[in-house]
């Protein structure tokens, strides 16, 4: 299997299961998101604990399969980080899904940047972009407790 066949399996498989696709019970963060041209919204919830590590991070929401398999990816990879873990992890991977060819941070394993590199194929398509950046721009409106409903078109 190359790597394009490796990356489309991955998301194949997380847009059909999504992990973490619920509400986080007691969580104490949340941000909802929306794509107005398509319709697609996610909600992201956190559960972080008094050193704000995630202790649980869950979304709900229907989206194309982009967008689901970013989410569900997202929340995979960010379970148990701690806030500036997470803050370079989504700024890492928003700069490469714009215009890098790689992550940089130390924060994720080899097999947690291949999945999260699966989806480095939108960058030629700017809707698809939106698409796969929904859930990561929605989580830092969370994280920043913003209250307002994102709307990926105004980024
Ligand atoms: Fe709506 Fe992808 S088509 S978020």
């Amino acid at each position: 299997m190359n790597l394009k066949e490796l990356y489309q399996e991955i998301i194949l498989d997380h847009g059909k299961n999504p992990r973490n696709l619920r509400k986080s019970e007691n969580f104490n963060k949340d941000a909802k998101g929306h794509n107005p041209l398509c319709g697609d919204n996610v909600h992201i919830f956190l559960k972080l604990d008094e050193k704000k590590k995630i202790e649980d991070i869950s979304f709900e929401g229907s989206g194309c399969a982009i967008s689901m398999a970013s989410a569900s990816i997202m929340t995979e990879l960010l379970n148990g980080k701690n806030e500036s873990q997470t803050k370079e992890i989504i700024n890492d991977f928003l700069e490469m899904i714009k215009n890098k060819d790689k992550l940089d941070n130390d924060n994720l394993n080899e097999n947690e940047k291949t999945k999260l590199m699966s989806l480095s194929g939108v960058k030629q398509y700017p809707m698809r972009v939106k698409c796969a950046t929904l859930a990561w721009h929605t989580l830092t409106s969370a994280v920043n407790d913003s209250q307002e409903d994102l709307n990926i078109e105004k980024i």
